[in-house]
């Protein structure tokens, strides 16, 4: 059988990441023992959570240790199984790693239908960017119509998401995102009201309350710092606020200060929430089946940001926490 090709943490990055912080190492392809299964991987994902994993600060998960496979999502074929619930052939999600083999216990693994959706899908919009999108939206803000609704990060695979969400909700959505393509793609592609190039547009306040005339009723803050600082100006009285992420900071070496909020939340009578969603597991199938049918039904558009090549893992997910992917980050193996 073939070798397997494995990317390990070769250091821990300072900063941003770098390609010497990642390893190719070749081992032979292992034999799933009792209860075990052998996947291929076909698409693996690139996250921003895994900077953090790779990071040694005290934080909601474990830290990948140095010498390790890198962790991270897949999407792949069994080519052996010692489960019974798993035959050759079989498509399943799982926790692979950045590998080309990964063995797993059965119980990890969930099947998909090649046939229902493309796989890479079962990674972007039927998997937890999409979950995440779904209720961080919808379960801790709430959104009523004719409300308006800010998103950060909004070209990414959460933000799209999100955005899109809103408006089947009947809100007004603004985005902001890294590049005029990518703000031309939220207005003219997904039907976002109005959206700006954060690189480019230096008073974020005056521009958010030129897009937002009523003022914002919910902001989903993919990226924290000096984006959701402005955000929190131009909040209405009541307002909520779904905290996903901090991608903005998860490069930095040390905190960066930023303005005391506590004062405006205090007299617009404002609910912050931050939320991981995996606290949501009980609830997976619901928010996939909700997605899936809004996905045929097209009132609900994805984009999977595919590189092809497995050797190309580093860079991309490099390349995703600076901008560089519109929709999910992912590489086809
Ligand atoms: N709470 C949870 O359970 C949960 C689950 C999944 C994801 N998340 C969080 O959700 C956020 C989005 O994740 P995703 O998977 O959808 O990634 P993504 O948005 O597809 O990719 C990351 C994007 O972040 C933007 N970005 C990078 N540096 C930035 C900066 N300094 N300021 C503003 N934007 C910056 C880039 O787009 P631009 O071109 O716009 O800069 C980049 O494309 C992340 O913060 C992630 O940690 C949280």
């Amino acid at each position: 059988m073939a070798s397997n090709r494995q990317f390990r943490l070769a250091a821990r990055p300072t900063g941003l990441p770098t390609e010497s912080d990642f390893t190719l190492t070749e081992t032979s392809v292992p034999a799933p023992a009792p209860g075990q299964v052998l996947v291929r991987s076909r698409y693996l994902s690139v996250d921003p959570y895994m900077r953090g994993r790779m990071s040694e600060a005290k934080s909601y998960a474990a830290p990948m240790q140095v010498g390790d496979v890198v962790m991270g999502a897949g999407v792949g074929e069994v080519v052996q199984s010692q489960h019974p619930g798993f035959a050759a052939g079989d498509f399943v999600y799982g926790s692979l790693g950045w590998q080309e083999y990964a063995l797993a216990p059965g119980e990890s693994l969930r099947k998909v239908d090649p046939g229902a959706a493309p796989l890479s899908a079962y990674l972007s919009v039927l998997g937890s960017t999409g979950l995440t999108a779904y209720f961080g939206l919808l379960d801790l803000t709430s959104p009523q119509p004719g409300e308006t609704v800010v998103v950060s990060g909004a070209a990414g695979a959460v933000g799209m998401i999100v955005g899109q969400i809103a408006k089947l909700k009947g809100c007004r959505a603004i985005g902001i995102a890294g590049t005029d393509a990518k703000v031309e793609y939220l207005v003219q592609e997904l039907g976002f009201d109005g959206a700006f190039n954060y690189k480019t547009e230096h008073d974020y306040v005056a521009k958010l309350e030129e897009l937002c005339p009523n003022g914002a009723d919910v902001y989903f803050d993919n990226v924290g710092g000096a984006i959701a600082d402005a955000v929190m100006a131009v909040l209405n009285k009541g307002a909520r606020v779904s905290v996903c992420g901090q991608i903005s900071q998860y490069n930095n070496t040390a905190p960066e200060m930023g303005p005391r909020l506590l004062p405006v939340i205090l007299t617009k009578q404002i609910r912050v929430q931050g939320f991981m969603i995996g606290g949501y597991a009980s609830r997976f199938e619901e928010g996939r089946r909700e997605l899936a049918a809004w996905v045929r039904e097209g009132k609900l558009k994805y984009r999977d940001d595919v590189v092809e090549g497995f050797e190309h893992l580093p860079r991309t997910f490099i390349g995703m926490l600076q901008g560089a992917n519109t929709g999910k980050a992912l590489v086809k193996v």
